[in-house]
């Protein structure tokens, strides 16, 4: 089984940007702990973030017949891109959103998720645990 974790714009700050949303842990330790659980739940994955939205929808594309599951936090683009959530639709992998902190307790413009209409489910609010979570739901899942 294998996994594409996919991480929006600014996710790649973390422990820089508002510590008191987002915690002050980075995002190397985000990318370790991803690859730890999945190793354990004996998973491949690949790990990717970008800043641009053409660039996230390049990379679902490009997972069509190479990986089994995609977890993703478009981070803000979660609550705009049409084309994320069009690419998910498009190459029908199984997909799990997670987001660090509760979109739907922030402000108003957090509450939609375009993306999360495309996924299986979504993990908010847990943090770094959101990720863990959404990786032990995805395989089994899968194993349905
Ligand atoms: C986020 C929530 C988004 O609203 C925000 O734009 C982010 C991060 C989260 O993980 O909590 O960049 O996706």
């Amino acid at each position: 089984m294998k996994f594409l974790v996919i991480n929006g714009p600014n996710l790649n700050l973390l422990g820089i940007r508002e510590p008191e949303i987002y915690g002050t842990y980075s995002y190397q330790s985000l990318i370790e702990l991803i690859e730890t659980t999945c190793r354990n739940e004996q998973i491949g994955v690949e790990i990717y973030q970008s800043n641009h939205e053409g660039a996230i929808v390049d990379r679902i594309q490009a997972a069509l017949g190479e990986v089994d599951g995609i977890i993703i936090n478009p981070a803000a683009y979660t609550h705009t891109s049409i084309a994320i959530l069009d690419a998910l639709k498009a190459v029908a992998i199984p997909a799990v959103e997670v987001h660090l902190s509760d979109i739907a307790s922030r402000e108003d413009f957090r509450k939609i998720s375009y993306a999360g209409m495309a996924c299986v489910k979504t993990f908010a609010g847990f943090g770094f645990d959101g990720y863990v979570e959404a990786i032990r739901f995805l395989k089994k899942h899968l194993q349905k």
